[in-house]
């Protein structure tokens, strides 16, 4: 039986991506077993603020569980992007009390991002009893999230398949992909796809470097073919920067929480590359070598970017998110249920509930460069000059912990 709940609100908040589900029924499934009764509060914050207006909520009882399916992506809980402190309404938190009071909700599950977790921290301190089960595809929190490795396998599965039409028109393929300041999801997306370079905010783009490295493989392959065909592949990160730190990303409109919505970071990179192409003689020397020089008409190779866009969030969730984020849900009820507030569950391991502070948990964690300089040795360019790697070698000490 329970200990400190008898409801319990389940919130999902941010950018929506795969595993939500998985996390709504692992803890559904747990709050049920504990005599906990489980409410969806629909549409993130934005459901919360509003609760008290609701006239009733849709109790996650064991049939209506059965109904959420795991591997669908997306959330049946809806999302919305609002900060609470944000609200124009000096009695914000009352009303929200208010809201739970209605429905006899002690606490709260909040499955989200850095910006969902900052609003958990905010609730917290306004003695909202709440756990946060970390969500978001751009993988810049502390912990892993759940919809990382699902948008990481998208992100795979889209690149690869670009490749058929990339190599039949011989296109220099450019894929842009979400992310946000991070570039975590580009980085894991193309090294699984076989990108030839990948280029993340974290490393400021030397087009020079990324020029050289495109001419040798993009020529090679072109002029080894029996039939003359071949692209490369270009993974850009949507906040990708240059050398000055400036964001290439057009940038448009911000949301609630201030950030700005990237987008056209791929478009400004294939006009950098076909300038320099242009004033390339040997790209010329190169398009009459391979037969496909036509004056006036195809005098350098071309270049198109694609944006996936939301559809590296969308769909189905990997086997591995639905694991974690069942887990996750699951861990998090039990944590509300012995009293533990204001914080983000980090994994399960060994059986025992892993968490931290979300204030903590939520600092915005970027690729670490070192693991850049290990994936140069196989030659992927990350749009700068290689370096010589050091090679770092460190015995396990004691047994692996959790390996799966
Ligand atoms: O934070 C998740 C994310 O998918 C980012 O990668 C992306 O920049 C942003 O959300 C897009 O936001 P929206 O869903 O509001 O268009």
């Amino acid at each position: 039986m329970g200990k400190k709940m008898a409801n319990i609100g389940i919130i999902t908040s941010g950018g929506d991506c795969g595993g939500l589900n998985a996390v709504v029924r692992g803890a559904a499934k747990a709050a049920m077993l504990r005599g906990i009764g489980t409410y969806i509060i629909p549409n993130g914050y934005a459901g919360l603020y509003n609760l008290v207006d609701f006239n009733n909520l849709v109790l996650l009882d064991e049939e209506r569980t059965d109904h959420v399916n795991s591997s669908f992506a997306g959330s049946d809980a809806g999302h919305s992007r609002v900060k609470i402190s944000k609200i124009a309404d000096p009695e914000k938190y009352d009303r929200i009390l208010m809201g739970l009071r209605k429905f006899n909700i002690n606490g709260l599950l909040i499955s989200g991002g850095d910006d969902t977790g900052s609003v958990v921290v905010d609730l917290a301190e306004h003695g909202i009893p709440c756990v946060h089960a970390p969500k978001t595809m751009d993988l810049d929190l502390q912990t892993y999230s759940v919809g990382g490795d699902s948008s990481i396998n998208k992100i795979a599965n889209i690149v690869d398949d670009l490749k058929t039409t990339g190599t039949t028109h011989n296109r220099i393929m450019i894929i842009e992909v979400f992310g946000r300041y991070a570039g975590h999801t580009a980085f894991r997306g193309g090294i699984a796809a076989d990108a030839d370079c990948i280029l993340i905010p974290e490393i400021p783009v030397d087009f020079n470097a990324v020029y050289a490295h495109l001419k040798h493989y993009y020529i090679r392959r072109i002029l080894n073919s029996d039939v003359h065909a071949g692209t490369y592949v270009i993974v850009v990160a949507e906040g990708v920067r240059g050398e000055d730190g400036k964001h290439f990303s057009e940038g448009a409109g911000k949301d609630s929480f201030g950030h700005v919505h990237l987008g056209g970071a791929g478009r400004y990179i294939r006009g950098r590359l076909e300038e320099m192409m242009r004033g390339d003689p040997e790209i010329k020397q190169f398009m009459k070598t391979s037969g496909m020089y036509v004056p006036g008409v195809f005098e350098i190779p071309e270049i198109r970017e694609v944006i996936p866009s939301h559809i590296v969030r969308s769909g189905s969730t990997s086997a591995y998110d639905v694991n974690f984020g069942k887990e996750i849900g699951a861990a998090g009820v039990i944590l509300l249920d012995e009293g533990v507030s204001g914080v983000t569950v980090v994994k399960v391991c060994n059986g025992a509930i892993r968490y931290m502070p979300t204030s903590e948990a939520i600092v915005q964690r970027m690729v670490n460069v070192d693991d850049i300089d290990f994936y140069e040795q196989m030659d992927v360019c990350f749009g700068r000059v290689r370096e010589p790697y050091e090679a770092k070698l460190e015995p396990q000490e004691g047994p692996v912990e959790r390996p799966m």
